[in-house]
């Protein structure tokens, strides 16, 4: 069980990962194109989720991602991965996206998303994580809002049944009067 692995500080496996925008990267209007990105939020996030399990993980799902602002051709970009909660085998990360050209000028912060990842052991199942130990104030917030995405993220893979999601019910009660 997981409790039983030692609780890991968020700052343990923190993750930034600097990438340059190069032409085949970007698609026919010189803007990075999605699915590059998405692979590049999926290595930084691994990475980070590698670090807090001491294991291999694969990734078991990645939450809603918008492209908000182009990404242009030389533009630099960083992303930077954080753990937010372990559960019993599998870890959420957040990973966010920011850009800047390659003067350090317009930085933006482009977008974000959520990405699970398994833990798993030599003979490729899934095994226990260590617990996320929360420090900071934003720590503790995406600890603590950690579960209601996770019941989201099972009920629409179809692995959780909408009336078993205690916390968003829970939600929806505490708006009754
Ligand atoms: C992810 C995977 C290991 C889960 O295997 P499984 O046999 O369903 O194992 P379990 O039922 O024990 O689930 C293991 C964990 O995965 C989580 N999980 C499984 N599917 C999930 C999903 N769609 N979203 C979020 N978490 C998921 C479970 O909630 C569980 O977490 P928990 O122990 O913390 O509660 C398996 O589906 C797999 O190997 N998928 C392919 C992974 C891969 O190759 N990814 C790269 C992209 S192709």
């Amino acid at each position: 069980m997981s409790e039983q692995l030692k609780p890991r500080k968020v700052s343990e496996s923190h993750t930034v990962m600097t990438e340059m925008v190069m032409p085949n990267d970007t698609n026919p209007m010189g803007n990075l194109m999605g699915g590059n990105l998405l692979r590049w939020m999926d290595i930084a996030s691994g990475i980070c989720a590698g670090k807090h399990c001491e294991a291999h993980v694969v990734t078991a799902s990645v939450d809603h991602v918008s492209f908000q602002k182009p990404i242009k051709l030389g533009d630099v970009i960083t992303l930077e991965a954080t753990v937010t909660r372990a559960f019993r085998t599998s870890v959420e990360i957040h990973v966010e996206v920011f850009a800047n050209d390659i003067k350090g000028g317009n930085p933006r912060r482009c977008n974000h998303a959520y990405y699970t990842f398994v833990g798993m052991d030599d003979n490729g199942n899934p095994e226990p994580v260590p617990p996320v130990l929360p420090l900071t104030e934003i720590e503790q917030q995406r600890f603590d809002s950690a579960s209601k995405r996770r019941e989201m993220r099972l009920i629409l893979s179809g692995r959780m049944k909408p009336e078993d999601a205690t916390e968003f019910r829970a939600l929806f009660l505490e708006r009754e009067p």
